[in-house]
């Protein structure tokens, strides 16, 4: 069998880069003093393509310096979990875990002063530093009862950051509240009688989203050393509304039609109803057990009334799509914006897509960045020019990669415009294999 996360650009890398002064083409704006981070999956040695999932491998981060109008450096380092250590002959920089499931290949965030490459599913997060070196594991002191998410929403005003987790050790999940400071102050179970896959999460002025959807633990598939997250049939999809600071006999839930979730857009409050946009997939891990993505999502909106207890469902865009990213300063509060990959059609298995998308939510409209049949971008992140910026007033950031060439560019495009001519792409002397998620980190003062 030939497994396709083990071949073309979504097969690993497998070198550790560092590369200085990037050759640019266009201008780097001089707002642009940080770090943009991404992260995906880089299997390490010999891999068995029958068994190999992406989501299960180590993880590999990338790394790109900006400041001055100037790419200064270029990295990508495995996040050293003990067995990547061991796969590289090197002395283990982590120590012992109880971890379920040891790996930090999706996400990589940065609260409270600590960076790190975060997973679900019962993975710690892995703190690094600002060169991308593995430095320790963050258990949060020891308060979560398993590990931490990939996915967390930050409310811009206070700072708290919110995330529900799960582990196959244990049915249902958890909510998670971490403060501004980086300390615990609440873990409340959410009770659900399976080990539902919850890959993200929404939050509201209120609220936050639990998405209780049919894609579950397997132990079978597990035992035979298969990814263990797989599509049950005939199962309910429901979505709840728990308050921020509430427990779980406090969540209200709400049957949809089956459906998996992995990303929100956002969601908000109005009035007595929430809002919720997220892209939707009619099914995954269905026909097969290594196919995360089997039909082509879409973005939908779910729009919950709290008095009647009703749930309305709309899909609100035809375009095929994932990894939906919004101005964060607007989480929680009702968006305009939000950015996604455009997927190439019929190759919805991969990781990537053929350009950026601008979704509008007022002018109804969808505008595409199209960067042609043999180039594939991954997930676009917005950052604004300044703190106090209207929404689409700022940049889109994505890693592309270029099938002609090989290579991989840094490409920042005008997410006011999406203009045809990015504002500067920088070119990488490397490919970066297609991943997952990213993040734009300011230099702090
Ligand atoms: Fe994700």
């Amino acid at each position: 069998m030939e497994n396709p996360y083990l071949t073309g650009n979504q097969g690993p890398a497998d070198v550790e880069t560092t590369a200085y002064d990037l050759e640019i083409t266009g201008a780097l704006p001089h707002e642009l003093d940080g770090r943009y981070l991404r992260i995906g999956p880089n299997a390490i040695g010999d891999m068995d393509p029958v068994h190999y999932h992406p989501f299960m491998a180590s993880g590999m981060v990338h790394g790109l310096r900006l400041r001055d109008g100037q790419a200064q450096w270029y990295r990508n380092r495995w996040v050293r979990v003990p067995s990547v250590s061991g796969q590289l002959g090197e002395v283990p920089v982590l120590g012992a875990t109880t971890a379920a499931h040891d790996t930090a290949n999706t996400h990589v965030i940065r609260h409270a002063g600590k960076l790190m490459a975060v997973s679900e599913a019962g993975a710690l997060p892995v703190v690094l530093d600002e060169q991308l070196a593995t430095v320790s594991y963050n258990d949060f002191e020891g308060k979560l009862p398993h590990g931490y998410a990939a996915h967390s929403k930050r409310d811009p005003n206070t700072g708290e950051l919110f995330a529900v987790t799960y582990s196959a050790a244990e049915n249902g999940g958890q909510l998670v509240v971490v403060g501004a400071d980086g300390a615990v102050t609440g873990v409340e179970r959410i009770e659900i009688d399976d080990k539902p896959m919850i890959h993200d999460t929404a939050l509201t002025a209120n609220h936050v989203v639990i998405y209780d959807l049919p894609v579950t633990f397997n132990p079978d598939a597990a035992k035979l050393g298969f990814y263990p997250y797989v599509w049950q049939q005939g199962r309910r999809s429901r979505i709840g509304l728990m308050p921020r600071y509430g427990t779980n006999a406090d969540i209200r839930w709400f049957e949809i039609e089956p459906c998996f979730v992995y990303h929100t857009a956002n969601a908000y409050e109005d009035g007595d109803r929430v809002v919720l946009e997220a892209f939707r997939h009619e099914r995954v891990f269905d026909s097969a057990w290594w196919k995360p993505l089997e039909v082509a999502p879409a973005l939908w909106r779910w729009t919950f009334d709290l008095k009647a207890g009703t749930v309305h469902s709309e899909q609100i865009d035809d375009l095929a799509g994932e990894f939906p990213r919004i101005d964060e300063r607007r989480i929680g509060a009702e968006h305009r914006y939000s950015y996604g990959v455009a997927l190439h059609h019929g190759e919805v298995g991969n990781l990537a897509g053929r350009g950026i998308a601008k979704h509008d939510r007022v002018a109804k409209t969808t505008q595409v960045h199209d960067f042609g049949p043999s180039r594939f971008a991954g997930e676009a992140v917005f950052i604004p020019r300044a703190n106090d910026s209207a929404e689409d007033d700022g940049w889109l950031m994505s890693l592309v990669h270029d099938g002609e060439r090989d290579r991989t560019d840094l490409v920042v495009l005008d997410a006011g415009t999406l203009s045809a001519e990015p504002v500067a792409v920088v070119h990488l002397p490397v490919r970066v294999p297609a991943g997952f998620h990213g993040e734009w980190f300011p230099t702090q003062d």
